[in-house]
């Protein structure tokens, strides 16, 4: 938390500039606030309307990112805005540890001939499948990539439309009916598909696969996963009232519908999932048919952060990939 702010740090704050004892109560220190004003002002100049808006707007714990209305993952800038949640470095760090352990697998395996399916739930802003996009599709070009991004929220959809065609205007193929904006045609081996879905809904879910036919090679999921007492008692205002809690609370429900409806109906070789807590972990590690290695990768802040998993009888070399994935 921020020290309590007496006159004295705001003065030499307002010395700097008038507008940034506005930023010091969300930000821990006067460093970080002059950082951030550094940001704003890049956007909105150094004296204007909006300049003071965007100030008055983070002195009210709006998040930095929706008034920024983007946040850099890995080399995309993902748009960001209310209703969707911003994504975090935690996710950012564990999504591109998966591409490098893509490319050195994957990339190998001269034997396999269809695309390789990867398909992402609750992609929120689009902010995973696009990385792995951008990260794999040069090393996967051949044979290809089949990349799905699943949401229940229509404003998540919209905005992951919006980030596939703000990071990828000429080159990918179309989803729906987006146009790229000259007309190209994207590589044939590249597809993007965005879709609306409950994925607890496991009629909705079977549509789906019927569509899709095909097991997908590696599932990622980073799902809400804050128990309703968590969020009341732990999460920071900032995201309690200004993120999507649709976004954020759930306990077990999206590891039991991955344990009995994507790995349980065969639909995966593996799979990848964000985590709260370590019993969200162990509830998979006891779940999971005897043919499937399951396992658990930490963040750089030593957090349990992924449980992750793997059928042993698929005939690709999964193990080495995640044994990558995990270092
Ligand atoms: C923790 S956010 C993750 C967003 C993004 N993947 C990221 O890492 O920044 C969880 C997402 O799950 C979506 N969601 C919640 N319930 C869902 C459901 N039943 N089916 C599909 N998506 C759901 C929310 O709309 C939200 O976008």
């Amino acid at each position: 938390m921020c020290p309590r702010l007496g006159p004295r740090v705001l003065r030499a704050a307002a010395s700097v500039h008038p507008w940034l004892p506005l930023l010091l109560p969300e930000c821990r220190t006067m460093a970080q606030a002059r950082q951030e004003l550094r940001w704003l002002t890049e956007q909105f100049g150094v004296r204007s309307a909006k300049l003071h808006r965007a100030c008055a707007l983070r002195s009210r714990h709006v998040p930095l990112q929706y008034i920024l209305g983007s946040q850099p993952f890995g080399d995309l800038d993902i748009k960001c805005r209310k209703d969707v949640l911003i994504p975090r470095w935690e996710t950012e760090e564990w999504a591109m540890r998966l591409t490098e352990a893509m490319k050195e697998v994957l990339g190998g395996e001269k034997k396999h001939t269809r695309p390789w399916k990867v398909t992402d739930l609750c992609t929120g802003t689009g902010c995973i499948p696009l990385t792995i996009l951008n990260e794999t599709r040069e090393t996967l070009k051949d044979p290809g990539l089949d990349i799905g991004a699943i949401d229940i929220s229509p404003n998540a959809i919209q905005l992951t439309q919006e980030n596939y065609k703000h990071n990828f205007p000429r080159d990918v193929r179309n989803p729906g009916n987006l146009q790229t904006p000259d007309n190209t045609q994207p590589p044939s081996s590249i597809n993007f598909n965005i879709q609306k879905l409950d994925i607890l809904d496991s009629s909705q879910v079977t549509k789906y696969t019927d569509k899709h036919l095909g097991v997908i090679n590696i599932l990622t999921c980073n799902p809400p996963y804050i128990p309703m007492q968590d969020f009341i008692k732990d999460v920071r205002s900032s995201v309690r009232v200004y993120e999507p809690k649709l976004a954020l609370v759930a306990d077990l429900e999206f590891y039991e519908n991955l344990v009995e409806v994507w790995i349980g109906q065969r639909l995966i070789e593996s799979f990848v999932y964000e985590l709260g807590n370590i019993e969200q972990a162990e509830y998979v590690q006891k779940n999971v048919p005897p043919n499937w290695n399951v396992g658990v990768r930490y963040d750089s802040d030593q957090r349990p952060r992924c449980v992750y998993g793997y059928d042993s009888t698929a005939p690709h070399n999964y193990k080495h990939l995640f044994e990558i994935f995990a270092s």
